[in-house]
């Protein structure tokens, strides 16, 4: 039933005057200040990320899991008889975060390194060492599917208590066949029974296992010929990723394995010029890969080459700051070289054990110069697209899934602003409330 009849009681007999007939939905979220989103299906690049729709006092009318309607609370009240209303208290609503690169089905922690980095160590050092990634492996290897999933099912609720309701989610903590498959299984159990939508990538090119340590071309035959396959066969990954690194895949490691994962049918995203500049962003571009992330080490040419290949840069601002290492992405470049970067956590346990994407707007802000609006539309849709849900998530419209974080910021532009607490008072997920905070001094 069209909502504009329902309330100017529009019959089969032509105009009526008769009470008002209102549409039943599930969810009204009201009181807030103001709703800011970008707009949109694809990512926005260059000065468009910094064009975003602000409305005061903005309310948002659910049903059946999407968003129906947005508006003033009493143009809502109007046409609609919620069976549920949020109050947003004053606050924000921000679509649902996106986090387009973590790292998440691991045991074991490693604070040990974080003191070896303080006390002057560097990540790379440490990993040649037989520590870093290697030593989350011994850790996978030893955990059984149950411990992970349960590990794992702990890190989606924090994602989503911090306002985050998709999240790309990488293997690479396994490294043999199985193990890369239980950490993929483990990610598709997870999705099943979690609000959170997880993206999966299958990252088995994450490090040269001890194994195969000195023989890296017998570890690379294996993600190709046992591998991949695998994963492609069993639908367990939407994309592959290769750390590509001096001290793990070179470039040609990198760009076999990917063109074997796209014959597999699988998209392609690449940890490159991280650590080191090899021209891992130009190599993205070559492949046609969805993504890059990281590139602390891009140059002119590699921005270049993204863009004239429609490569997303998905940036990870905290990450040298949790290495201690001093170069950093030029994040206003992207923008300015008309690139629609993401930001994202990156979360693992080695380079960045966080959770909070609104602390990365801040760093983004506060490191790269993003904008309010930049800021929003790089941790929302820009991420939404590099996972291929621009049509689904990343904005709050009519006809997109209800995902939707309710803040207690008074407006969008507190997001970065504010450092080091939550913002999050409520996140709705597909139309339905799944956190709502209770936080309140006793
Ligand atoms: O994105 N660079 C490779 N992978 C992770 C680090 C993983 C780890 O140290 O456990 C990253 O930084
Ligand atoms: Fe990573």
């Amino acid at each position: 039933m069209p909502p504009a009849d329902s309330v100017l009681g529009r019959g089969p007999s032509g105009w009526q005057h008769g009470p008002v007939q209102k549409q039943a939905i599930d969810l009204l979220i009201h009181g807030a200040s103001e709703l800011a989103t970008p707009l949109g299906t694809g990512s926005r690049a260059g000065s468009a990320m910094d064009e975003i729709h602000v409305l005061e006092k903005g309310a948002v009318a659910l049903d059946q899991g999407r968003i129906l309607a947005c508006g003033l609370e009493s143009e809502l009240r109007e046409l609609y008889a919620p069976t549920e209303c949020l109050d947003a208290e004053g606050g924000t609503l921000l679509p649902g975060f996106v986090d387009a690169h973590t790292h998440p089905v691991f045991a074991g922690t490693r604070e040990g390194e974080f003191e070896q980095r303080l006390a002057g160590a560097r990540y790379a050092e440490i990993a040649a060492a037989g520590g870093g990634i290697l030593s989350t492996v011994k850790g996978v290897r030893n955990a059984s599917r149950e411990e992970l999933l349960a590990l794992l099912l702990d890190r989606l609720d924090r994602f989503l208590m911090l306002g985050t309701t998709t999240v790309e989610a990488k293997s690479g903590y396994g490294l043999t066949t199985a193990d890369e498959i239980k950490s993929l299984e483990v990610l598709r159990d997870a999705a099943a029974s979690h609000p959170i939508d997880i993206v999966p990538t299958f990252l088995g090119a994450h490090a040269i296992p001890p194994e195969h340590a000195g023989e890296k071309e017998r570890y690379v035959q294996i993600v190709l010929q046992e591998m991949l396959p695998l994963v492609a066969e069993a639908k367990l990954a939407e994309y592959c990723d290769v750390f590509a690194e001096a001290h793990t895949f070179d470039l040609e490691d990198t760009r076999r394995i990917s063109r074997r994962a796209q014959e597999l049918g699988l998209g392609v995203r690449l940890h490159v010029d991280q650590l080191t500049p090899l021209g891992g962003a130009q190599l993205a571009a070559e492949l046609g890969a969805v993504s890059a992330d990281h590139l602390e080490w891009v140059d002119g040419k590699g921005m270049e080459a993204m863009a004239e290949a429609g490569v997303a840069p998905v940036l990870c601002p905290l990450v040298p700051l949790f290495l201690r290492e001093s170069k950093e992405a030029p994040g206003r470049a992207l923008i300015d070289a008309g690139l629609a970067p993401a930001l994202s956590t990156d979360f693992n346990p080695g380079s960045c054990y966080m959770q909070s994407l609104p602390e990365v707007a801040s760093w983004g802000a506060l490191r790269y110069g993003f904008k309010a609006a930049e800021g929003l539309t790089a941790i929302t849709l820009n991420a939404a697209a590099s996972l291929g849900r621009g049509a689904r998530l990343g904005t709050i419209e009519v006809g997109k899934q209800g995902d939707i974080c309710v803040t207690d910021l008074p407006s969008h532009r507190h997001l970065a602003y504010e450092l080091g607490r939550s913002p999050v008072r409520a996140v709705v997920k597909a139309g339905r409330v799944v956190f709502r905070r209770t936080d309140r001094i006793q």
